[in-house]
């Protein structure tokens, strides 16, 4: 396992993400509400750079207790989409919300002072 310098968390503000180059490849890390997560920028559905699409919250149907359908909103949870078929990555797990079999690759972060390094 090798230690790959990211940033320094004095760089970082919220909802900032960064593309790494590593030996296992682009690595994706993103920083959000004061938690660092990482992910393989390699799409498992085709190789598209998960990382790099839009970051969004859920978009959820609102359906009533009599089971009725009430209209679409958003949820707390929040996303990332890979831009090449939109395929949708939960950004705290990197599991794909429309295919359970799917997942990015996660990778450990570690801050040692203001400095930030992935574990790949
Ligand atoms: S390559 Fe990412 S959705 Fe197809």
């Amino acid at each position: 396992m090798a230690e790959v310098f990211v940033s320094k968390a004095s760089d970082f503000k919220d909802g900032d993400r960064k593309i790494v180059k590593t030996s296992k490849g682009e690595v994706g890390m993103f920083f959000e509400e004061g938690s660092y997560y990482a992910y393989s920028n390699t799409c498992p559905h085709q190789g598209g750079p998960a990382c790099e699409g839009i970051m969004m919250n859920k978009v959820i149907d609102v359906i009533a207790p009599d089971r009725t359908y009430q209209g679409q909103s958003f949820s707390d949870t929040r996303h990332f989409v890979c831009p090449w078929h939109g395929y949708e990555f939960d950004l705290k797990t990197g599991q794909c919300w429309g295919d359970a079999r799917v997942k990015l690759k996660k990778f450990e972060v570690v801050r040692r002072g203001d400095d930030i390094f992935i574990n790949v």
